[in-house]
């Protein structure tokens, strides 16, 4: 894929319109409305934002896509604990979909977080999209929900080989994604065009079915 787009640093200049292409490309996806572009806005200025890999897609001197990344980790039942980051909000416009645009920036994203040495890409997401990029379910490395469940959205990326050879547990995501209190979002929303939320469409259907599914593996005696 090349088609005249680029990957760049998100700068502090490109933070608006970054903002207001996540609220385009979330907008009634997985819920009425969305809440990523307030995620976006909190994350940047939060600890566990990994500025250097937060990355911005560009054609023709627009920005047409975006990806985001915040540290993580996962934490063993000793209390032992692994550092790993996690991307999104991962975002690309509406008219610029399917064309190769999110898969390019994301495996871009990946080469710059192994040469910047970490060491693995935990995520939630479908697992028919990020299963193409050589994402592999949680349950492979025993990695669970923080509720101790394997989850098929819990998919894992390994950037250093071996990484969790010794150790598994749960995965924690960065304390930024549950802080998002809806009267905050509404009042965050007011600065955008208005748009309708819809209810009840087809992927927001699929959303549900996806974050409902999990499961915990039983030991059985042999
Ligand atoms: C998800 C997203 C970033 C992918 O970017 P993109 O540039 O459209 O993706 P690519 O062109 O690299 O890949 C397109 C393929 O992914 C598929 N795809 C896109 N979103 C998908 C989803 N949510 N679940 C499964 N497959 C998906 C497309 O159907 C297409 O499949 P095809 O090649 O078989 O037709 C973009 O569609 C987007 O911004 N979506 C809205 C926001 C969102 O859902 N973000 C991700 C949250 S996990």
């Amino acid at each position: 894929m090349d088609k005249g787009i680029t990957f760049r640093r998100e700068i502090e200049s490109d933070n608006a319109a970054a903002n207001l292409l996540i609220r385009t490309a979330f907008w009634n996806v997985s819920v009425p409305g969305c809440d990523e572009h307030y995620l976006a806005h909190k994350m940047r200025t939060h600890v566990d934002y990994l500025s250097d890999l937060s990355l911005v897609a560009i054609k023709d001197g627009e920005i047409v896509g975006c990806i985001m990344y915040t540290k993580s980790k996962i934490v063993s039942a000793d209390g032992n604990f692994i550092d790993t980051i996690t991307f999104g909000p991962v975002a690309v416009h509406p008219n610029f979909q399917a064309m190769g645009v999110g898969s390019a920036m994301i495996k871009y994203s990946l080469v710059l977080a192994r040469e910047l040495g970490h060491k693995a890409v935990v995520i939630f997401g479908y697992p028919r999209y990020y299963g193409r990029l050589g994402f592999r379910c949680g349950e492979k490395y025993d990695i669970t929900t923080e509720e101790g469940a394997f989850a098929p959205s819990l998919m894992v990326y390994i950037l250093q080989k071996g990484v969790f050879d010794n150790i598994s547990g749960h995965f924690e995501e960065s304390s930024v994604f549950h802080d998002l209190p809806e009267e905050e979002v509404a009042l965050f929303d007011q600065g955008f065009p208005p748009a309708e939320k819809l209810e009840d469409t087809k992927s927001q259907r699929e959303f549900q079915v996806l974050i409902n599914l999990s499961y915990k593996c039983i030991d059985t005696p042999v």
